[in-house]
Formats: C-alpha cells, sequence, structure tokens
C-alpha cells in the first residue's frame, strides 16, 4: 500500500510514489522531483530535487549533454537541505562579526557574482580577486579561478574561514548555530540528528553546496535555438554565434558547449589592472599547481548569465563585453609578452558591427528562470541583504 502524499512529505527525502511513480516530494519552484534510488515494490526509494536540464535528442552540433553535478558521495539535494542552504547563504550569522553573508559577494541581483572589481569582505577588506558567479558552478570539477577546491562543500568552508573574506571559526559558527532553535531543527531534520547533533560544520558546508546545486542556467534564448527554434535569437544573434565558433576567433575552443565553459586553466594574457602595459603578475593555477607552465592560467569560465556578471576576468578589468571583445580581437596578452600564451589566443580582425553581434550572441546565453527566492527572513534574526540597488 502506498503511502499519501502528506506522510510522504514529512519523511525527509524518502520519496514515496504517486501513481505513476513518479516520487513525492515539494521541491522548490522550477526543480523537479527524481529518484535518485527507485524504489523496489514502491517502497525504500530516495527522492530528490534536481534542475530540469535540456533533452538532447538530436545532434546538430549545438546539444550537447550537461555533464554530471560535481557532488561527493552521500550527497542528497533534499528539500530540507537545499531550505536550509539557502537560509545559511542569505545569512550574515557565518561571517565573524555577523556582517556579511555569501550573497553580500554572490547575490541573485548581480548574477551571482557582487558586480565589483576585487570583492570587498568582513571590515572592507579588499579581496585578491573578482567574484565569479555561482551560476552552474555545481558543473564545474574544480572551484576558484585557480581550480584550489574540487567540491563545492570544500569550496564553502573556504570564504567562512579566510580572514579577508568572514573571518569566522568553525567551532564558533557552529556554537552560534547550536544556540539558534530554527537551525538546531532544521539541521537535525535535513541530516538525521537529535538535539542539534547534526550542526556540524560539514553539515554547514554540505546544506550550502547543496542549495547552490540548484542555481543552475540552462534554458536561455540559445538554449531555446539550439532545440531547433530558429526564432529564438536575432539575426545578429546568430551570426554572433557563427563568429563564437569561427577558427578566427577560437571562442568555442575554450568557451565550449554546454556549459560555454572548460575544465582547463589557460593563459590569456590579461592586464594588470593598475598599469595596463604590463600582464597581472597573479600567478593563478600556477601557485596551485607547482608547474611553471600554469603561471597566469585561469579557469576558463562559464559564459551563461554572462551579461548579468559585470565587470570580468579574475581581476574585473574589463567593465563591458565589448571591452572583453577588443580584448581578445587585438591578441589578448599578445604585445605584453606573457610567457606561454594560449595558441588560441591570436589578432582576428573585428568590425564594429561583428562585435556587436558577439555580444548580441552572449547575451543570449541569459537564463535567470531557477533564481531562487531571496529570504524575507533568516533564523538568526540579522538582516538579509533583500537587493543590490
Ligand atoms: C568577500 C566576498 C565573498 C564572500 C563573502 C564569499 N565569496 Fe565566494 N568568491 C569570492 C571570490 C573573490 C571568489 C574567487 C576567489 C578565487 O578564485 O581565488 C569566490 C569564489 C566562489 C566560488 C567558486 C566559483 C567558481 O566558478 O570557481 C563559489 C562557488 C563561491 N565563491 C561560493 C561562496 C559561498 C557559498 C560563500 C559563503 C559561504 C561565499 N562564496 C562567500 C568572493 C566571496
Ligand atoms: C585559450 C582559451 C580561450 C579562448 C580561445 C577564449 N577564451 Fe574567453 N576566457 C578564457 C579564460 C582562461 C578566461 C578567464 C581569464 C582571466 O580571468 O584571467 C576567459 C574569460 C572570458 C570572459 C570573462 C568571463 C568572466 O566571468 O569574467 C569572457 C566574456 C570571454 N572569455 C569571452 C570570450 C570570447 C567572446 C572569446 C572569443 C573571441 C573567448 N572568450 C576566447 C579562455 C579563453
Amino acid at each position: 500500500m502506498r503511502l499519501s502524499a502528506g506522510l510522504c512529505i514529512s519523511l525527509m527525502a524518502i520519496g514515496c510514489g504517486s501513481s505513476d511513480g513518479s516520487p513525492q516530494i515539494q521541491c522548490p519552484k522550477g526543480l523537479r522531483a527524481v529518484w535518485l534510488t527507485e524504489p523496489v515494490d514502491g517502497k525504500g526509494g530516495v527522492a530528490e530535487c534536481q534542475a530540469p536540464l535540456p533533452p538532447v535528442d538530436m545532434d546538430n552540433g549545438l546539444l550537447k549533454p550537461f555533464p554530471a553535478l560535481n557532488r561527493p558521495a552521500g550527497s542528497l539535494n533534499s528539500p530540507e537541505r537545499i531550505e536550509l542552504g539557502r537560509l545559511l547563504f542569505f545569512d550574515p550569522v557565518l561571517s565573524g562579526d555577523n556582517s556579511i553573508s555569501c550573497a553580500h559577494c554572490h547575490h541573485p541581483d548581480r548574477g551571482f557574482a557582487d558586480g565589483l572589481d576585487f570583492s570587498v569582505g568582513i571590515r572592507g577588506q579588499r579581496t585578491g580577486r573578482s567574484a565569479p558567479t555561482v551560476w552552474n558552478s555545481a558543473f564545474n570539477k574544480e572551484q576558484f579561478w585557480d581550480g584550489r577546491a574540487t567540491t563545492l562543500e570544500e569550496q564553502a568552508k573556504g570564504p567562512i574561514q579566510s580572514p579577508v573574506e568572514m573571518d569566522q571559526k568553525p567551532a564558533e559558527l557552529v556554537s552560534e548555530l547550536k544556540k539558534i532553535p530554527a537551525y538546531v531543527e532544521q539541521f537535525d531534520r535535513a541530516f538525521g540528528g537529535q538535539g542539534g547533533s547534526a550542526v556540524t560544520f560539514d553539515n554547514i558546508a554540505a546544506a550550502i553546496a547543496t542549495f547552490e546545486r540548484t542555481i543552475i542556467s540552462a534554458s536561455s534564448a540559445f538554449d531555446r535555438f539550439a532545440a531547433g527554434d530558429t526564432s529564438a535569437l536575432s539575426p545578429s544573434a546568430r551570426n554572433g554565434l557563427k563568429l563564437f565558433r569561427s577558427v578566427s576567433t577560437r571562442c568555442f575552443e575554450c568557451h565550449g558547449l554546454p556549459n560555454f565553459a572548460n575544465q582547463d586553466y589557460k593563459i590569456i594574457g590579461v592586464p594588470n589592472v593598475k598599469d595596463p602595459t604590463k600582464y597581472d603578475a597573479d600567478l593563478g593555477r600556477g601557485a596551485i599547481s607547482m608547474d611553471a607552465g600554469y603561471n597566469f592560467a585561469f579557469k576558463i569560465p562559464t559564459l551563461r548569465n554572462i551579461e548579468k556578471t559585470a565587470p570580468y576576468m579574475h581581476n574585473g578589468i574589463y567593465h563591458t563585453l565589448e571591452e572583453v571583445m577588443d580584448f581578445y580581437a587585438k591578441g589578448g596578452g599578445h604585445d605584453l609578452m606573457v610567457p606561454n600564451l594560449d595558441d588560441k589566443i591570436r589578432k582576428f580582425d573585428l568590425s564594429m558591427s561583428d562585435r556587436a553581434d558577439l555580444v548580441a550572441f552572449m547575451k543570449s546565453l541569459t537564463d535567470e528562470s531557477l533564481t531562487p527566492e531571496i529570504p524575507a527572513q533568516v533564523p538568526s534574526g540579522l538582516p538579509v541583504l533583500r537587493s543590490f540597488k
């Protein structure tokens, strides 16, 4: 006999099948309930919430399946963990002086970045790099501009403890959260604890990472075009797509389908912000890999929602996509003599109308339909950064 849908919801993520076999858990708007483990004879299945991804049912060179989400063993995208992660992401209680949340540097109003050349952390401190977007970071094999974290779980622990970002001690954060009954209750429910036993630093990171795995952008005008709706792109954006895939610009070879990103680190020679006649001295991947061949290499970032995440590059040097186009057209860091410049970075001719078309194409990659709701309040009672205006 099947349990009633109401009872199923209260049983955490242990889903119960409906008459058509689909799981009956209640997912946040836009997400689908799917079986992580199918039930046997209608019993024992585990369900979770996932962002829908475009079906790949034909091969026209533009549709490519998204890779599996990067998630550690034991992760579960249950509604309870997603909701807890959402509250933690917007809660300044995560920082040492209760002043700043993840959303202060990754805000939905700024494409889950912050609109700054260099992010500003606790006590007004300037961080060393520009904040990348969280959109589709769940597909990254490695996190950060230099890939120094592998999972979102591991990544989330970084900014919380970083003295220039949130400057918080894990043990202090755990004891603060244990004093907030709503958090105690939600951690225990989401992770199966008792009397606050589930309030741990690992679970804080796990809940935030679970929430981030729902911040997925995959149904832009480009995606409709790729699926066969030719009217989804303007003639200008269509020409931009052609240019983007051309052997002269070679954009496509690095910013590849379907995420317009790549799991590799490349040297393109971004200039120094203070003296643009020199290349930026940030070693990037080189400092992590200890391989001098990677000096000045950075992760190839996603271009999805790129319209929303100015300024651009790891140092935020470009404030518009037009400036980015000018940089590439003149051969990237070619004239700056950056060592080991990638051989795909070469000068190309770019008329004003080609430039506008490439920018129109990049803007066709905007899709914020799965933007989560910003909580009106968080369990700590601290003020939520509701808007970034
Ligand atoms: C003070 C601003 C600031 C705060 C607060 C902050 N971040 Fe970041 N975040 C950054 C910057 C800057 C980077 C890039 C750092 C680097 O690459 O070295 C980054 C990188 C990331 C990335 C990697 C994305 C990618 O594509 O590589 C993720 C994910 C992320 N942050 C999530 C979070 C979460 C979750 C929190 C809260 C626990 C948080 N951030 C708090 C500024 C911030
Ligand atoms: C050799 C690989 C490569 C090629 C080819 C390439 N890119 Fe990039 N792109 C990168 C890397 C690496 C970065 C990040 C560099 C940094 O921050 O220092 C980047 C950054 C960007 C950014 C800024 C992203 C952000 O979030 O700040 C945009 C926009 C962009 N590229 C568009 C293009 C376009 C358009 C083309 C073709 C004209 C192109 N790229 C060709 C590797 C490449």
